[in-house]
C-alpha cells in the first residue's frame, strides 16, 4: 500500500430495502468489505466501515405496489431484516443507517442545493414518457421495452440487464408502462441535469492516470481491470447530461419544487456521507475528517452493476461540490451465479441469507468461507450446494478442524493441557524453516488482502493449517512420546503457536471460528495482526481449553434438501399476454403458403443456444430452416415429426445458414415453444388453409 494514510473510510454499496439479502449480495460487496475492514482494524489502522439501506427509487415503489403496501412499510420491514442478517453473519459495519432518515433528507437536500446554487446543474425541458392511466412519468424501471442494442424484450428505461447497456426510456423499442402495461405518451417536463460531458477531461485523467488537478488520487495499476475497462468504455462512449431529479412522490423532495424528488442515484451515494455523519455525531467525531481530508483513503466495495455510479457520476458530484476527496479504489466484484443460473429475486432463484442462517444455525463461517473461496473478483463465479459441501467437509473440517483437534487432544494427553517447553537446540533445520514459512504466509495473507485478492489470501491462511497438519502427521508425536518427550514437547509447542497465529489471520475471514480457536487455546486478550509474525504467542505452562468441534460435516441429505427447496420455490415468470393484432383481410391471409412438412434431419447450430438447423421434407423437395427451438427440443425429439410450415417467407441468412421459410410454433406465456403437429394423418407437402 503506497504511503499509508491516516485513516480509512470503507463503504459497502447501500442495498435496496426491497427484499431480503441473498448470497449474491454477500459474495458481491459485503464480505470483501468486511474482510478488508477487519484486517485494517487488526493492523491497528483507524477505519470507519459504513453502510445502510437504500430506501428510495423504483426498486422500492414497485415492490410496494406489488405487495399492496406503502413504500414506508416496505423499507421499514426490509431495513430491519437486512440489518439483522448482516449482523448475524458477522458483517462488522460501524454504522448501518437508512436513506429515509431525517438526517439523510437534510444532507442530500443541502448537497443538491449547493450544486444547484453553484451552477453545477442545468435545467432542461424535454418530452418524457407519461402513463396517463397511472398519471405518472415513466423514468428508469417504470418503463420496459426492447433493447435497441441486443433486442432483449425486457430492457428497463435505464439499463438493459442482458447486455449491460445504459439506456434512456426514449431508446426503448415498443416501450410499455410497468405500472399499467399501456403504451405511454410523450409529455413535457423540466428537470435538473448534471452535464457530465463538461467533466470528461478530468474524469478521464482520474480514472486512467489516477490524477486530478495534478494531485495523485490513486494508482491506476491497483484498480481492477474490469472496473477500468467499464469506466473507459463509458467515457469513450461520450459522457452526456443526466437528469438528477424525477417526477415522483417517493424520494428526497427537491427543495422548493413540489412533486419532484432527487434521482435515487444522486441521493444514495450521499447516504455514505450522511451515515458517516450520524456515526461521527454519536462518537463526538467530525465527519468532515473522513470526507474532506487528504489523509483519508476511501475504498468503495460494490457489485459490477454499480461501477459507473461510483467511479464516474459520484466523483463528478463530489468534485462539483468541492473539497471532497474522491474514491481511492472501487474494487468491484462481478456476480455470483447459483446452480447454473443467474440469481434472481423475481424468479426466487436465490439462497436467502436469513433462510441459510435459520437452516444452518451456528454455521455463519461455513458460508463466509465458501463465498470467499468463490468470490467473483475478476469474473462471474458459481455457487453450488455440492461445492459448498465439498469445501466445508474436505477443507474446513478435514484440514483446519482436524488440525486444531489433534493438537489440543495431544496436548491434554501428554502435557495435561499445558503448553509444553520449547528446547530450541532440539529444533531441526526443517522445523526452523517451517517457522519462517508460517511468517511468510502471514505476510502474504496481508499483502493479498491489501490487493483485494481475497480468494488467494484465504487460500494462504488454509496453507498454514495444511502445513501444520502435515508437520504433525509426519513427525508422529504419538510414536515419539515413548522415546523422546522433549521432541514431542517441541512439536506441540510449535503447533499450538501456529494455531494461535491462525486465529489472528483467519479473523477477518471467519471471525466466529477465530473466536472458537482463541477459546480453545484459552487466550483471553486479543492479538493484533502483527503478533502473527512473532515467534511465540503461547508461553510454556499456559493452560489451554478443550477441543471444540469447529466444523460439522455437511451430509448429502443437507444439500439435497437445499437443492430441492430451490427447485420447488423457483418462480417461472410469465410474459404479459400478447395483445391481439389488427384485423387482416382474407386476401392477405391467402398470401401465406402454409404447408405440412416432415422433419428429416435436425442438428444444433454451433455456438448458439437456441438454434436448430432442420431439413424439411415438403413432398416434392427438401428445404433447410433455422428454427429457435433448441432450448425446448433436442434434435432427436423432433426428427420424424410433422410440423406446420410457412413456405413463402423470404429466405434469410442466419449464422451463415440460408434459412428458407419458417416452422410455426405455439409460444407459451412463459416463453416455452411447442411445435404444432397435425393430429390426423397428413402428408408432407399438404397445403393448409
Ligand atoms: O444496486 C443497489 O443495490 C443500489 N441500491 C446500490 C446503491 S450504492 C450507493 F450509492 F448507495
Ligand atoms: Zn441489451
Amino acid at each position: 500500500m503506497a504511503n499509508e494514510p491516516k485513516r480509512y473510510l470503507v463503504t459497502a454499496a447501500l442495498p435496496y430495502a426491497n427484499g431480503p439479502l441473498h448470497i449474491g449480495h454477500i459474495g458481491g460487496a459485503y464480505l470483501s468489505a468486511d474482510i478488508y475492514s477487519r484486517y485494517l482494524r487488526s493492523k491497528g489502522r483507524e477505519v470507519l466501515f459504513v453502510c445502510g439501506s437504500d430506501e428510495h427509487g423504483a426498486a422500492i415503489t414497485l415492490r410496494a405496489r406489488k405487495e399492496g403496501k406503502t413504500p414506508k412499510e416496505i423499507v421499514d420491514y426490509y431495513h430491519e431484516k437486512m440489518r439483522r442478517s448482516f449482523e448475524d453473519l458477522g458483517i462488522s459495519f460501524d454504522i448501518y443507517h437508512r436513506t429515509s432518515s431525517i438526517e439523510h433528507i437534510e444532507m442530500s437536500q443541502s448537497f443538491f442545493q449547493k450544486l444547484k446554487e453553484s451552477g453545477s446543474f442545468e435545467a432542461q425541458t424535454s418530452q418524457q414518457y407519461y402513463d396517463s392511466e397511472a398519471k405518472q412519468f415513466l423514468a428508469d424501471r417504470y418503463i420496459m421495452g426492447t433493447c435497441p442494442k441486443c433486442s432483449n424484450e425486457r430492457a428497463y428505461g435505464d439499463q438493459c440487464e442482458n447486455c449491460g447497456s445504459s439506456l434512456s426510456p426514449l431508446d426503448l423499442i415498443q416501450p410499455k408502462s410497468v405500472l399499467t402495461g399501456s403504451t405511454p405518451e410523450l409529455k413535457e417536463t423540466t428537470h435538473w441535469y448534471l452535464p457530465m460531458q463538461n467533466h470528461e477531461s478530468w474524469v478521464r485523467n482520474y480514472i486512467k492516470e489516477g490524477l486530478d488537478d495534478s494531485k495523485k488520487q490513486h494508482e491506476p495499476s491497483e484498480w481492477k481491470a474490469h472496473v477500468l475497462g467499464q469506466c473507459m468504455s463509458w467515457i469513450d462512449g461520450g459522457l452526456q447530461s443526466r437528469a438528477m431529479t424525477r417526477d415522483l412522490d417517493w424520494g428526497v423532495p427537491v427543495p422548493g419544487e413540489p412533486g419532484k424528488v432527487l434521482y435515487v442515484w444522486l441521493d444514495a451515494p450521499i447516504g455514505y456521507i450522511t451515515n458517516t455523519k450520524v456515526w461521527a455525531d454519536a462518537h463526538q467525531r467530525n465527519w468532515e475528517d473522513y470526507w474532506k481530508s487528504e489523509d483519508t483513503r476511501m475504498i468503495q466495495f460494490i457489485g459490477k452493476d454499480n461501477i459507473v455510479f461510483h467511479c464516474i457520476i459520484f466523483p463528478i458530484l463530489l468534485k462539483a461540490h468541492g473539497s471532497f476527496i474522491l474514491p481511492y479504489n472501487v474494487p468491484a466484484n462481478e456476480f455470483v451465479n447459483l446452480e447454473g443460473d443467474k440469481i434472481s429475486t423475481s424468479r426466487n432463484w436465490a439462497v436467502w441469507l436469513h433462510e441459510y442462517l435459520e437452516d444452518f444455525p451456528g454455521k455463519e463461517d461455513e458460508l463466509r468461507y465458501v463465498l470467499c473461496s468463490i468470490m467473483p473478483e475478476q469474473k462471474d463465479s458459481e455457487f453450488t450446494w455440492s461445492d459448498y459441501r465439498e469445501r466445508v467437509n474436505n477443507e474446513l473440517a478435514d484440514i483446519l478442524g482436524n488440525y486444531l483437534n489433534r493438537v489440543i487432544v495431544l496436548t491434554h494427553k501428554y502435557f495435561e493441557g499445558r503448553v509444553p517447553a520449547l528446547t530450541e537446540t532440539l529444533m531441526s533445520e526443517s522445523e526452523l524453516n517451517l517457522g519462517l514459512q508460517v511468517t511468510k504466509s502471514v505476510e502474504l495473507v496481508g499483502k493479498k488482502i491489501e490487493e483485494f485478492r481475497f480468494r488467494e489470501a484465504l487460500a494462504e491462511v488454509m496453507n498454514i493449517a495444511r502445513t501444520g497438519n502435515k508437520y504433525l502427521t509426519e513427525s508422529e508425536p504419538w510414536k515419539l512420546i515413548k522415546t523422546d518427550q522433549a521432541r514431542v514437547a517441541n512439536i506441540l509447542h510449535q503447533n499450538l503457536n501456529y494455531l494461535a497465529k491462525i486465529s489472528i489471520v483467519i479473523q477477518p475471514f471467519l471471525p466466529f471460528t477465530s473466536a472458537k480457536i482463541l477459546r480453545a487455546l484459552n487466550i483471553e486478550h486479543s492479538f493484533g495482526w502483527d503478533h502473527a509474525t512473532k515467534n511465540i504467542l503461547l508461553e510454556e505452562g499456559h493452560q489451554i481449553g478443550l477441543s471444540p468441534i469447529l466444523f460439522e460435516k455437511v451430509t448429502e441429505e443437507n444439500i439435497d434438501f437445499q437443492v430441492e427447496k430451490l427447485r420447488k420455490s423457483k418462480v417461472v415468470i410469465s410474459k404479459p399476454s400478447e395483445p391481439f393484432l389488427p384485423e387482416v383481410g382474407f386476401e392477405d391471409f391467402q398470401k401465406m403458403d402454409l404447408r405440412i412438412a416432415g422433419v428429416k434431419a435436425a442438428e444444433k447450430v454451433a455456438k448458439t443456444k437456441k438454434l436448430l438447423k432442420l431439413t424439411l421434407d415438403l413432398g416434392t423437395e427438401e428445404r433447410t430452416v433455422v428454427s429457435g427451438i433448441a432450448e425446448n427440443y433436442e434434435p432427436s425429439d423432433i426428427i420424424g415429426r410433422k410440423v406446420l410450415y410457412l413456405a413463402n417467407l423470404s429466405p434469410k441468412e442466419i449464422k451463415g445458414i440460408k434459412s428458407h421459410g419458417m416452422v410455426l410454433m405455439a409460444i407459451g406465456t412463459d416463453g416455452k415453444m411447442s411445435i404444432i403437429s397435425p393430429v390426423e394423418n397428413a402428408s408432407a407437402g399438404d397445403v393448409v388453409r
